[in-house]
């Protein structure tokens, strides 16, 4: 498929088939992640790929989470994700390896992975959606993937860079998103966008 059609036609599908993937695609969509353009070449993202049973209990989980949490009007639409998950026949957890701390330039790699395979999902006729309501459960999530974030040099480095300049040096969990992944059971007409003339200035 050609690349401009992969980029106007993508759409983020949110029912599929019951229909299993086999390895070697989920392995070419991982693929298409990995070669994604990191910050300093360090390759931030960490995949996580769950089917069958382990993806029921990693639903189970966000599921359970959730409804023990204060509700805020954004967790609306974590039920309809999770339901999503479930549904789906793949769910890939994506990270970021944190050793500076979770600040921009890893999260900028790590989306990049992500744009990369829901791309590459859809050039081979397979349906994603980028799931970010796993970040309200992301402390159980991490204890479900056995993860502890560590204190890492090039992050104190940082910090005490920031203390100096009063830059803002950030943090964040390594939990990144999740991408829902399967065949397509739906046709989504296209999202509204803004026009070029809204979202740009130009300088000359
Ligand atoms: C960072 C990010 C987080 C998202 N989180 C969710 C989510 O938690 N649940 C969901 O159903 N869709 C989620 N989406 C999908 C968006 O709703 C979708 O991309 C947007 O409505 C545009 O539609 P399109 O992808 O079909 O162009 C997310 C997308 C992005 C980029």
């Amino acid at each position: 498929m050609d690349i401009d059609e992969v980029i106007k036609n993508r759409r983020s599908i949110r029912k599929y088939k019951d229909k299993p993937l086999t390895k070697e695609q989920i392995i070419d969509i991982l693929d298409a992640g990995n070669r994604a353009p990191s910050a300093k070449n360090r390759v931030q993202w960490r995949f996580h790929v769950f089917q069958g049973e382990a993806k029921a209990r990693l639903v189970q989980t966000c599921r359970e989470t959730i409804e023990k949490l204060p509700k805020i009007p954004l967790m609306a639409s974590t039920h309809n994700s999770y339901n999503i998950m479930d549904k789906a026949p793949v769910v890939i957890l994506v990270l970021q390896t944190c050793e500076w701390g979770g600040i921009g330039p890893e999260i900028q790699s790590v989306s990049a992975a992500i744009q990369n395979m829901l791309l590459k999902a859809h050039s081979m006729g397979l349906g994603t959606v980028w799931i970010n309501d796993v970040l309200f459960v992301e402390q159980a999530i991490l204890q479900l993937l056995k993860i502890k974030v560590e204190e890492s040099e090039m992050r104190s480095n940082l910090v005490e860079f920031g203390e100096k300049t009063g830059m803002q040096v950030g943090y964040s969990s390594p939990l990144i998103a999740a991408i829902a992944l399967g065949y397509p059971d739906e046709q989504p007409e296209r999202e509204p966008r803004f026009t070029i003339e809204e979202v740009t200035k130009w300088y000359e």
